[in-house]
């Protein structure tokens, strides 16, 4: 199968409910505590954050999705609309098929050319980097004159995929040298299954500084590939099937990224579906959150707009509940946290960033 039929079949699969879950994000297991005397004024709350050297309007990435196809096209534009319009930042997906195909640049390029004023972030899979060059590289952040590059590593989904890559050594090398050498900076992210301490570690010591954690709980690309795999006939799934639970629930993923280091630029992604759960991502150690599979339902519905004003009206009554009047403050509420989650960091020996975090079985402080 092509990349570009792939591409489609991702984006209609992505769109069925069996492609969500099974594990949570165990951000249930996060509790901000309420302050019924809050001292804030919703009209006066700032939600902006600096970005890769913008200021945006929230605390939001529209994570990378797509390109490649004539319909990402149109889903691209879209996005883009919807970040210029709310100042958040937008990621492009996979670049691989504008290398093999470059008439194909334009249906990542519109995202610039509608998305000016935001950053916007360049795409391709850590299994792809072997066999590409440094021009490889530099074309396709050229070609969208992206604010960054997120290299996303997926060995689970590869390992599902019929056509997936297999060889996954000496990468760590390969980052390090476009850290060195590359424009822009790097972003390293999952796909759904969670970003490690030890991961973090060993891309940390070679320079890497912004990671995108894109934990379990949301769209699962085990469950995806093994509904392609199954459609095409193929015997993958009893192979896989054990693998469809597999991961770092998103909540746990954003304590081990951040217990790492402090001046580690958090996103906190994977089931981010309410401005609630944007709240809690950031209360327990996250920067900004990111948003893929609900932005791409959002832009298909034609209901783009009314979903992330509705993300932005409940991240605004979260703040208030909690007595936020901005980012920073947020990131320092009182939060207890109990169940696998609290399990999870202590057992873990997690380090958080917010010392006012209560957990059940053992402090912070
Ligand atoms: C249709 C679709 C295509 C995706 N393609 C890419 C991709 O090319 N590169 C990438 O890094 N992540 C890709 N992702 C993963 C998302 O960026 C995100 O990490 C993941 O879906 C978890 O977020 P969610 O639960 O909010 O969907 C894709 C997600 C969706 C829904």
């Amino acid at each position: 199968m092509n990349i570009e039929s792939r591409k489609q079949e991702h984006i209609d699969l992505a769109l069925s409910p069996q492609s969500q879950g099974p594990l949570t994000t165990l951000l249930e297991d996060v509790v901000l505590i309420h302050q019924a005397l809050p001292e804030v004024s919703v009209d006066k709350l700032d939600l902006s954050v600096e970005f890769l050297g913008y200021k945006l309007g929230a605390p939001i990435i529209i994570s990378g999705m797509t390109g490649g196809t004539e319909k990402a096209y149109e889903i691209n534009r879209k996005l883009a609309e919807v970040a210029e319009e709310f100042r958040i930042a937008i990621g492009v997906g996979s670049q691989r098929a504008m290398i093999n195909n470059p008439s194909l640049t334009r249906t990542y390029k519109v995202v610039r050319e509608v998305a000016h004023s935001v950053p916007v972030i360049s795409n391709i899979g850590f299994a792809q980097l072997k066999s590409l060059t440094f021009e490889h590289i530099e074309t396709i952040v050229a070609s969208i004159e992206a604010n960054a590059l997120a290299i996303h590593l997926n060995p689970a989904q590869e390992l599902m995929q019929i056509e997936g890559d297999r060889d996954f050594e000496g990468i760590v090398n390969i980052i390090a040298e476009l850290v060195q050498r590359l424009k822009v900076p790097i972003i390293v992210k999952e796909v759904g299954n969670g970003l490690s301490r030890e991961v973090v570690e060993k891309l940390y010591s070679v320079g890497v500084k912004i990671f995108d954690v894109a934990g379990a709980g949301g769209t699962n690309w085990v469950k995806i590939e093994l509904m392609r795999a199954e459609k095409a006939g193929k015997h993958l799934t009893l192979y896989g099937e054990p693998f469809v639970a597999w991961g770092i629930p998103t909540a746990a993923a954003v304590c081990e990224v951040r217990s790492v280091a402090n001046d580690i630029t958090v996103i906190g992604s994977g089931g981010i579906r309410t401005g609630l759960d944007v709240a809690k991502v950031i209360a327990l150690g996250a920067d900004i959150a990111g948003i893929a599979q609900p932005f791409l339902k959002a832009v298909i519905m034609g209901n783009a707009r009314e979903f992330i004003q509705t993300l932005l009206n409940q991240l605004r009554a979260s703040m208030v509940l909690v007595g936020a009047r901005n980012i920073e403050e947020l990131k320092t509420v009182p939060i207890l946290i109990k169940g696998n989650l609290a399990y999870w960091i202590c057992a873990r020996k997690l380090v958080l960033r917010n010392k006012r975090a209560y957990i059940h079985c053992c402090s912070t402080t």
